[in-house]
């Protein structure tokens, strides 16, 4: 692996999934593969999870990771080719990048979506800029558009779920993914790279659900059932990841604000005694209530504990493929 900004860079999601749970079993397996080297994770924005468990999963590799808030301790970044810099933005992508890829090994990169501009959002100019400039493997720690080490996550805590729960095993999972209310716009990343994901995995039937005017883009969500009744999508599933996002059509505006699509236990007895799933952070009985998850079927803690494994995989296979 050279990059990992989306499932397009992984070969194959099921060894991916099995090197993360040997990890689990194992976190000192490897534990000196990335001896003598250095990864960078810069971040353009906040993060509690990615930021701590990379940094895990980068030091039980053997790494020394070293952590930049660009947005708090850097110069402002500018991105825009031929800018003419007399404005806010203090230093050029192109200047800080490559020296960037002299300090470190791997770079990691946390860029939000600015919600303002779809088709700079969804060009990836950020993320794509440091690529081109450092001049070594970037690692996407949630980018414009898509959140890939969250959605591998995902994919490892779901087939970790089946492998321990007997009437999940020797079955296609119905996985649904279903919007939530909140109080602002966020992004569409995580629901898109969940639904990227789990189509390329190609192991579920998979459900999409939101109210009108949140249909995602279709470059991900091809291949799921889409429907604006909740109630249904959530009979027999399996898994349930809950959700909020912005409109992509009326992009990053707020078209619904209904409660009445926050998950409860009265909405999931229809399920198959469902597994609960969301990224974090969550706000508690605005997009998730406190019943499901401090319930026993939420799997948040578990999933968000994953991470670390998911990086630690992540991060193997691309010290392997740059060792050689
Ligand atoms: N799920 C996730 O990416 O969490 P953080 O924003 O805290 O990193």
């Amino acid at each position: 692996m050279k990059q990992f900004i989306s499932v397009k860079d992984v070969a194959d999601i099921n060894s991916l999934v099995k090197k993360a749970l040997d990890f689990k079993a194992a976190p000192f397996a490897h534990k000196t593969l990335g001896a003598n080297k250095r990864i960078g994770l810069l971040f353009l924005n906040p993060s509690l999870r990615t930021r701590l468990s990379t940094q895990v999963a980068s030091q039980n590799l053997g790494m020394e990771p070293i952590v930049f808030n660009v947005d708090k301790e850097g110069w402002a970044l500018e991105f825009m080719e031929g800018a003419i810099m007399n404005g806010t933005t203090v230093e050029h992508i192109k200047d800080a990048a490559p020296i960037l890829g002299n300090y470190f090994d791997i770079l990691c990169i946390r860029t939000f979506p600015s919600l303002q501009d779809k088709s700079v959002d969804y060009s990836e100019h950020i993320i794509h800029q440091f690529i081109k400039y450092a001049g070594i493997p970037v690692v996407s720690l949630e980018s414009a558009t898509l959140h890939p080490l969250q959605s591998l996550t995902d994919i490892i805590t779901i087939q970790e779920s089946i492998s321990q729960n007997a009437h999940l095993k020797n079955k296609k999972p119905k996985i649904v993914l279903t919007w939530a209310p909140h109080i602002k716009p966020i992004p569409q990343c995580v629901a898109n790279s969940f639904s990227e994901w789990v189509n390329a995995w190609g192991e579920a039937n998979f459900v999409i659900t939101h109210p009108e005017g949140y249909a995602l883009a279709e470059a991900y969500t091809k291949g799921a059932t889409i429907t604006h009744n909740q109630d249904e999508a959530l009979k027999d599933a399996d898994f349930v990841y809950v959700k909020n996002w912005s409109s992509y059509e009326d992009y990053g505006k707020v078209v619904c604000t209904d409660a009445n699509w926050m998950l409860t236990n009265e909405k999931l007895a229809v399920s198959n005694n469902a597994k609960v799933m969301h990224c974090l952070p969550v706000r508690r009985n605005v997009e998730l209530s406190d019943e499901i998850l401090d319930g026993r079927n939420s799997l948040v803690t578990k999933e968000a504990a994953n991470r670390v494994w998911a990086a630690q995989a992540v991060l193997s296979e691309i010290l392997m493929a740059t060792n050689k």
